[in-house]
């Protein structure tokens, strides 16, 4: 299975994203300002894979720190921490890691400083380790939901490339395909940065799963003349209230899938979930530069010189028209989400049954 990024001898080794599927290039960052540069290019995106990069780069940029104690330690963090918080503002994961690499270090206040920065290596690796069991408990809940047979529309890119293994809405796929049902994926291109086509497409021929690769504006027909059962994707941020913020056109599917009475699940971590967040219009949406939209890949010119551009990276799909959101503790109603804030929840009443 591909990895998109790893802590090796000292160093941060992330694959390209930016280069697949011509070119398969591994970067290796000795500096935290390059993963933070990475994160901002599309060297490495998918809202947990940048969790764990900016854990990394934390880690990364620690090693280098001078400090006499522990308060000057995490004064001198602070600036790494903000790089990495400014790098792309839609996935909550940056600041999931963040938030947790500063409760674990507190932890820790009475520590050498030279023991905090093993600390935080220690702390990376394992948000990386754990992300991979998260993806692998979503998947158990998400494939009893799938049914042999059964034809998935995914869109952008939840698989291993976005995390830090199994991906979030590829995960039931690949246990259900464990399980012995045979399944086809369907992949929207996903305009304008091609994840779908150029990820997604790759990502599951690697793993020998049967993907047909369509146009996002295909999806409408296909739904219609029943060529898909059901429909996965991922998140970069959901509020508490089951309002879902994920790749542009990701609302477009939903509504879709509304229309032809098809379930439209999330895949989604808990750490994926902003519970600090009332509902989904709060969700900051970043916007990016017109080139992707007028230019393929910077190259071939596609629309007129001076246009206007309105270059949105993600849409936000209301709960009404997400069916569940399949969690590492089980498939929820949107409706329900918040109700895993309180202490003395009944996971196994709350569940959605398939
Ligand atoms: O702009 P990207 O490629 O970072 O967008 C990624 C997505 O929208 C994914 O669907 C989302 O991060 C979930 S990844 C498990």
């Amino acid at each position: 299975m591909v990895k998109a990024i790893e802590w090796k001898d000292g160093k941060v080794i992330m694959l390209d994203q930016s280069r697949l599927p011509i070119e398969v290039k591994f970067i290796e960052c000795t500096d935290y300002q390059i993963i933070a540069e990475g994160i901002k290019k599309l060297w490495i995106r998918g809202a947990p894979a940048i969790g764990i990069a900016a854990a990394m780069g934390i880690s990364l940029g620690a090693q280098d720190i001078r400090a006499e104690n522990f308060d000057e330690f995490m004064e001198r963090l602070e600036p790494i921490f903000n790089t990495m918080l400014s790098t792309r503002p839609t996935a909550v994961n940056i600041k999931w890691a963040v938030e947790r690499i500063r409760s674990v270090l507190i932890g820790r206040r009475g520590e050498s400083v030279d023991r905090l920065k093993e600390v935080l290596i220690e702390e990376a690796n394992k948000i990386l380790d754990e992300d991979i069991e998260v993806n692998k408990a979503i998947g158990r809940w998400g494939a009893q939901f799938i049914k042999d047979g059964d034809t998935i529309l995914t869109h952008c890119n939840a698989g291993s490339l976005a995390t830090g293994g199994y991906g979030t809405a590829t995960a039931p796929i690949l246990i259900a395909i464990e399980q012995g049902k045979k399944i086809q994926v369907i992949a929207d291109e996903t305009r304008p940065v091609l994840q779908g086509a150029r990820l997604t497409a790759w990502e599951l021929m690697q793993e020998g799963i049967p993907v047909t690769l369509i146009t996002d504006s295909s999806a409408g027909a296909l739904m219609k003349s029943g060529e898909i059962d059901l429909c996965i994707v991922g998140t970069d941020r959901t509020a508490r209230n089951g309002d879902v913020a994920n790749k542009i056109g990701t609302y477009t599917v939903a509504v879709l899938c509304r229309e032809h009475d098809i379930p439209f699940y999330v895949a989604a971590p808990l750490s994926s979930i902003d519970f600090s967040i009332s509902f989904g219009e709060l969700i900051p949406i970043e916007e990016r530069g017109p080139e992707e939209v007028t230019h393929i890949f910077g190259k071939c010119q596609i629309a007129p010189d001076g246009v206007k551009v309105k270059n949105m990276a993600f849409d936000v799909t209301p709960h009404r028209y997400v069916t569940a959101i399949i969690t590492e503790k089980g498939a929820f109603r949107p409706r329900d989400l918040k109700k895993l804030m309180r202490d003395n929840v009944n996971l196994d009443e709350l569940r959605l049954k398939p």
